[in-house]
Order: C-alpha cells, then structure tokens, then sequence
C-alpha cells in the first residue's frame, strides 16, 4: 500500500527524471485573467480542493527534451476552477501563475487529488509555487511543492 506523500514522490520523480522541461508549455494563455481588486479576492479565496495535472506535451525530439508540464488546479467554496502553473517566462513579477481552468486544453489529465478543505489559500499555492522559474526549481517541484504543502 502506498501512501500519498509515496506515491507522489515517486511520480514526480519518475517526471523530473524523463522531463528537461519546458520553457514554452504552448497554451494559449499564460497571462493572468484577473486584475486588481479580484485578484486580490481570487489569491485569498480558500482551497477546497487541488488536482495534480499533467499535460503531455507534443512533437518530441527523441527522448531527450521535455515531455510533460505540469500544473495544479484547484477548486474554490463557489465551484470555480483555476489552474496554478510554473513556467520560463509565465509571468511578470513571478513564474507561478493562475489561469481560468477553462483555458486548459484536454490534453490535461488528472494524476491525483487533495482535498485542502479550506486550509490553504490561493495566495499560498503561488507562494509555494515560487517566483524563480530554473531547471531545478521547475514546473514539476512547483507543483510537487503545492500537493505537499
Ligand atoms: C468564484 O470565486 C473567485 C474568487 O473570488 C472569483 O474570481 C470567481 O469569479 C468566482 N466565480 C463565480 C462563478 O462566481
């Protein structure tokens, strides 16, 4: 029997080992969709739930080269659903950023889920997100980092 922590170690792992990552993901809008004063209501709205999703990405070089992104979208108190995700060049002030889960393409699958019941923030997810975007401090221990907190 596997536990959580186990089992997402492993997969992360397994991940950083076959990913050089990306620093170009290709989805369509990496931009934040919200501004000002709903941002702010947005970054302090309590976590019911977080997914870790993984999106294969295409036209690969071989083995060599990224093979995935990764990400993590959460469930807020009034349903709606936003994806945090850590990439090159993602964002202005930080690489972790948030974007309307409606934006995400289909090719995202489901690779575990958390329930937070409230116990962490928005703002919390992006803070453990990190600002610096390298090889070592990537996409995928982003997102590793988020499920964990
Ligand atoms: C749900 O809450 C978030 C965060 O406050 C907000 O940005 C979003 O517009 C709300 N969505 C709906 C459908 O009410």
């Amino acid at each position: 029997m596997f536990s959580f922590n186990m089992l997402l170690s492993v997969l992360a792992l397994t991940l950083l080992v076959l990913s050089a990552e990306a620093s170009t993901g290709g989805t369509p809008n990496h931009n934040y969709d919200l501004s000002g004063q709903a941002l702010t209501d947005l970054y302090n709205t309590p976590v019911q739930k977080a997914e870790w999703m993984v999106r294969p990405l295409g036209n690969l070089p071989g083995i060599v080269g990224p093979v995935s992104h990764t990400g993590v979208r959460v469930t807020l108190p009034n349903g709606s659903k936003w994806l945090i995700h850590k990439g090159g060049n993602y964002g202005i002030d930080s690489q972790t950023v948030v974007t309307d889960a409606r934006h995400m393409s289909s090719a995202w699958r489901t690779m575990m889920t958390k329930d937070f019941n409230g116990r962490k923030r928005v703002a919390d997810f992006v803070k453990t997100g990190g600002a610096t975007y390298n090889l070592l401090f990537n996409c995928h221990v982003a997102s590793m980092r988020m499920m964990l907190q």
